[in-house]
């Protein structure tokens, strides 16, 4: 969702915040703006719509020269996507001028109190509130920090605000509330980011800032403050995954990129807890003992790692007996759920920052169940307040639509479903090491299917007009045809559903229409005959049956109008094989759609409002 940034130092701010924003663009934005302070002026320029059009406007001539700034991507919640709306967002007499991610709950009340002291409001956001709130203490207190940690007292909600403040130049102010915000130190100069990769090609050195701390920025000094304004002591942190991980590297398009990467995901993140020829996964704090008093697991997650749990369910209850219930973050947070203390909530986020996802572990955590995140971006806020963590090895995953944080996050479920088998002893030592050896074999055979890619990219330009589409499976591949048909829905626009096969019959299939694209998922033997006749069905019914099935699986050869076969593996693991042309699928259609791939409209790769 939005982006943010703040920079001084010797360099021309403009320069750096317009860089830092186009490496936030994947996170989906409608409106962009810097601001720079300089001379005790500040400038700013912004407008709807891309980052290239703010880019115009400061090429055809628009002064904005200075060395300390502020810039922003907005992605619309109080009020429409607009050049006023735009952040950043100032003072009437540019005192105080701001960007800020999250929402601000009691805008109103904030606004009310305001105008009752002569304030006016020219935006329709409820950033504009907590600017001019800022400013209000400010013009009192004449100083930033007072101003803040009096500000900080009223605002409710979510936040992070970075601000420049009229009267101290070389400045630029910093404050989170469950919104991510970095801190980055470079030589003469220094950085604030909502997300580290923004600021990758300056620095590696950087402060993650915990809720509610308040940073100061000088030319190369960074400084911490806590609510009451006492200087706080940070530890500084060095990053060290690649800043050419998030580059294109010769594709045309990131997502594309990233199903590339899916086999090195799988293989480094099973590497990460296989050493010397043994899963240890005590560094995610999970040893044998504390896993022989689980009796319980929900997994929470949203979107795509909320599917990694719906297969992750049905591989915990098969290999170690334990009852798993897979719960929608936004939903599990506003319900009265009574959760049994021995349980173990495994939330999964590839950003670390999913608001729900934040707020319902926080629910866990306060009714005393133990936390095990699996995460991929190292520091963000889950990340740090769980109680045991799990990072994938995906790296930077820049698409909007994940893909190799998916993979990822597969096969750390997997890692976790043997190891509470073998902790049970609801496995054989046999199987257990076989089940190692066919991780293992994961990467290869990933591979192999993107060998044949070009197979699904003539079969989805016949679906270029489609408008409908549905996904089938039963028990895990029920779980992949949900990932399967989100990728379709997320980047191509094309309305899919993903239906668990048996309920067909209660009402999906009064939809089917000739030539309807119906893609069943064919992984598991005991149910392809049970999946087979949903197809049938769908097939006599004018849809076109596209079948993903496992190798060996014939049953459905002679109806399907198109198959592809993903190789061999032990069925609980093939989730992360079947869903490769799925996700091939939905990027080919949206590339034969001439579509934005990598920022589909209206999403956002990190979702931290509710
Ligand atoms: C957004 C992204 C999805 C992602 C979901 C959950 O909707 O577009 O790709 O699955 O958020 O995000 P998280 O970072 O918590 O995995």
């Amino acid at each position: 969702m939005c982006g943010i940034l703040g920079y001084t130092g010797e360099r021309q701010a403009s320069d750096i915040l317009l860089a830092g924003l186009a490496r936030l663009e994947y996170r989906g934005y409608d409106s962009a703006g810097i601001a720079v302070l300089s001379n005790n002026t500040v400038k700013v320029a912004k407008n709807k719509g891309r980052l290239r059009v703010l880019e115009e406007k400061l090429k055809a001539g628009q002064d904005i020269s200075g060395t300390c700034g502020i810039g922003h991507t907005r992605w619309a919640t109080h009020g429409e996507p607009s050049d006023i709306n735009a952040h950043p967002l100032w003072s009437d007499d540019m005192s105080v001028v701001a960007v800020h991610n999250g929402i601000v709950e009691n805008y109103r009340e904030i606004k009310n109190m305001l105008a009752n002291h002569g304030y006016a409001f020219y935006s329709q956001t409820d950033t504009e509130a907590a600017v001019k709130l800022i400013d209000f203490y400010y013009k009192q207190e004449k100083s930033p920090l007072r101003a803040i940690t009096q500000a900080i007292k009223v605002i409710e909600g979510s936040y992070c605000f970075v601000m420049l403040f009229k009267d101290y130049p070389g400045e630029v102010w910093g404050v989170r509330k469950d919104n991510p915000l970095i801190a980055g130190q470079g030589k003469g100069e220094s950085f604030l980011a909502s997300d580290v990769s923004a600021i990758l090609h300056d620095t590696r050195q950087v402060y993650y800032l915990d809720n509610m701390d308040i940073v100061q920025l000088k030319k190369g000094v960074v400084r911490f403050f806590d609510t009451e304004g006492y200087a706080k002591h940070k530890e500084l942190s060095e990053v060290t995954w690649d800043a050419q991980a998030a580059e294109k590297g010769g594709f045309e398009h990131f997502m594309m990129k990233e199903i590339h990467e899916q086999a090195r995901a799988v293989r480094d993140t099973f590497g990460s807890v296989f050493h010397s020829g043994k899963i240890d996964l005590s560094d995610s704090g999970l040893t044998d003992d504390a896993m022989k008093n689980i009796s319980q697991i929900y997994i929470i997650a949203c979107g795509s790692a909320y599917h990694v749990g719906a297969a992750a369910q049905y591989i915990i209850e098969d290999l170690a007996k334990i009852p798993v219930r897979v719960e929608l973050a936004s939903e599990f947070r506003y319900r009265n759920m009574p959760l049994s203390r021995d349980s173990l909530a495994v939330i999964i986020s590839q950003s670390g920052e999913t608001a729900d996802t934040l707020a319902a572990m926080r629910l866990a955590k306060q009714n005393g169940i133990k936390t095990l995140a699996i995460v991929n971006v190292v520091g963000s806020t889950i990340a740090r307040e769980a109680d045991n963590v799990f990072y994938t090895m995906a790296g930077p995953e820049i698409a909007v639509a994940t893909t190799k944080a998916y993979s990822a996050q597969l096969i750390a479920c997997y890692v976790l479903a043997m190891e509470l088998a073998r902790v049970k002893g609801t496995i054989t030592p046999t199987y257990y090491e076989n089940l190692i050896g066919e991780i293992q074999s994961l990467p290869e055979k990933i591979d192999e299917i993107l060998d044949e890619k070009e197979r699904l990219s003539e079969i989805a330009a016949k679906f270029v007009n489609a408008r409908n589409a549905f996904y089938l499976g039963r028990n895990i591949d029920y779980a992949v045809a949900m990932e399967g048909s989100l990728k379709m829905k997320e980047i191509s626009y094309l309305h899919s559903e993903a239906i668990a096969a048996g309920e067909m019959k209660h009402g999906p299939i009064s939809l089917i229409e000739r030539g309807m694209l119906v893609a069943g998922i064919m992984t598991q033997k005991n149910l392809s005959l049970k999946i087979a006749s949903n197809m049938v069905e769908a097939k006599s019914r004018g849809g076109f049956i596209l079948v993903v099935a496992m190798r060996g699986c014939e049953t459905l050869k002679e109806e399907s109008d198109f198959t592809f076969y993903v190789p061999e593996t032990d069925e609980h693991f093939a989730a992360s094989l079947a869903v490769i042309p799925l996700q091939l699928m939905g990027y080919y259609v949206a590339v034969a759609r001439k579509l934005d791939v990598d920022k589909p409209r209206n999403l956002a790769k990190s979702v931290t409002v509710e």
